[in-house]
């Protein structure tokens, strides 16, 4: 278990992420809060931490801060500094400008620029150092997503004796997308500092084997390559998950239940509610979605008296010109549908741009008819995951995109093509309308899949093989 020895913190086992699961939110009034923090990074591995004594090393979230580390709920957490240059080129800038879209698709133009780069080897050689400095003699420590690349590497160097593990949370991308980067080499020799490198997907893992053949001098077979110096890193697939257990407990408990019984009174009693949520992210696919739907309301495809749907989206990376732009986009969109088709006392499309906590989602999660998940390119998505758990019962819908990393696992679902959006249309309307028994068909075989297949697991499936690599 984590000690404090002297003010310094010393754990033999250490996850090292770019977010901490808490942020530090100054008021207004000047004093200070601590508020969970966005994405599916945090809420996959809470629980983990909780089940495994350990400590988290992650920055909380504003800049120039200095801060000592400090006990959570059980977690040691270990807070790292970023100034706010840091965090204008390391985090919006090379993670967010650069890695964000270049690993999803290029579904947005990423940006290349060398002073970001500088920024990002700065910044993950801090991380590096504060993991090394926290870190039993031959502790684990599990360096997480694309914004710390290159930890595995530098920790390597600084520390022989751990056994590091990394996963990506995000996609990674086709090699021919891939060596755009102008710093290729250096990021796939970052990552090959790892003893065991996690992806979402097998192809994730092939793409990554397929450009180590490519760039590296390094003997590849099957998920193991071999490095000239005789490190060994292996890449394989671990979907990662949920605690499905938790989430289904909470939305079943009296309180969520009678606040979406509330949600559905407030909404107006609709025949079906549809349901999305997300960080306001240009990936999602909002537009899209938002896009179909207003065109059957507006075609009579679907009639306003009987259907809503509520759009919840996370505040996100407000400062990247992307994210502004979306919001704008996102808007004007809302309100054209909302123009176009609402009626007095009745909107069809209700618009919550705010972050909710916990037991919120779960009654929207329970309220919700059928949840609609449009991604272009999503490493995982685990709203999707979070909707499934939710259900008490074998009904309700989800619509997923195949460009979602749980379109992998959920093949029950309703499938859709997000850049096609006559088929979000048509699979907004069967899944709306669809028999009970198709619907129940459907939901049984995912649920299996998201209890099956939780969070715990997970962990288990990838600290079990880490523990069987040799290092070296
Ligand atoms: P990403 O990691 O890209 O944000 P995921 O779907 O994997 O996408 O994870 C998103 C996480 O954020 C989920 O746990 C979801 O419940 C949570 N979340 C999304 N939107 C909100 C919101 N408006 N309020 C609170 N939590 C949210
Ligand atoms: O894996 C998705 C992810 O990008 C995490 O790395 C990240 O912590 C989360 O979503 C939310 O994004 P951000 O940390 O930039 O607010």
């Amino acid at each position: 278990s984590p000690t404090d020895q002297g003010g310094e913190v010393s754990a033999s086992f250490v996850v090292v992420a770019n977010r901490l699961p808490v942020d530090r939110v100054q008021n207004p009034d000047g004093t200070v809060d601590w508020r969970t923090s966005p994405g599916g990074l945090v809420t996959a591995l809470e629980p983990v931490m909780r089940a495994n004594e350990g400590a988290w090393v992650g920055w909380h979230g504003a800049p120039d801060e200095v801060l000592d580390p400090f006990e959570e709920d059980g977690i040691t957490i270990v807070p790292v500094p970023l100034s706010t240059d840091e965090v204008a080129d390391y985090y919006e800038g090379f993670s967010n400008g650069t890695l964000w879209p270049l690993y999803h698709d290029v579904v947005a133009p990423p940006a290349f620029h060398r002073v970001w780069w500088d920024a990002y080897v700065r910044v993950n050689r801090r991380f590096a150092e504060r993991a090394a400095q926290v870190s039993d003699q031959g502790a684990t420590v599990w360096v997480q997503d694309y914004q710390l690349q290159l930890v595995p590497q530098m920790l390597r160097m600084m520390r022989p004796d751990l056994r590091i593990g990394f996963f990506l949370h995000i996609p990674f991308p086709p090699v021919e997308l891939f060596q755009q980067l102008p710093w290729r080499r250096e990021i796939t020799e970052g990552l090959l500092g790892a003893d065991l490198i996690g992806f979402q997907l097998p192809g994730a893992a092939q793409n990554f084997a397929r450009l180590v053949r490519q760039r590296v001098s390094a003997e590849v077979r099957r998920d193991q390559i071999t490095l000239g110096d005789g490190h060994v890193a292996r890449a394989r697939a671990y979907p990662i998950s949920i605690d499905s257990r938790s989430f289904h407990e909470l939305s079943r408990s009296e309180p969520v239940q009678q606040r979406a019984r509330d949600i559905r009174r407030d909404l107006g009693e609709p025949k079906v509610m549809f349901l999305g949520v997300d960080r306001l992210d240009y990936t999602k696919g909002i537009k899209q979605r938002l896009r179909a739907f207003g065109e059957l309301i507006l075609e009579g495809r679907l009639d306003p008296d009987d259907v809503v749907f509520v759009q919840i989206a996370t505040p996100s990376r407000e400062r990247v010109e992307e994210y502004r732009h979306l919001r704008d986009e996102i808007d004007m969109l809302v309100g054209r549908i909302n123009g176009d088709a609402g009626r007095i006392g009745r909107s069809p499309l209700v618009y919550l741009h705010s972050s909710f906590p916990r037991e919120e989602m779960a009654a929207m999660y329970s309220a919700a008819d059928v949840m609609v998940v449009t991604p272009l390119r999503d490493g995982m998505n685990l709203v999707a995951k979070e909707f499934v758990a939710c259900r008490g019962a074998d009904d309700g819908a989800l619509v997923l995109s195949e460009f979602a990393g749980a379109a992998y696992e959920l093949k029950q679902a309703y499938k859709i093509n997000p850049y096609d959006i006559n088929d979000i249309k048509a699979t907004l309307e069967l899944a709306s309308h669809d028999a009970p028994n198709n619907k129940a068909r459907r939901m049984r075989a995912l649920r299996k899949q998201v209890f099956d297949n939780d969070i715990a697991k997970w962990a288990d499936n990838f600290l079990t093989d880490l523990d069987q690599t040799v290092t070296g």
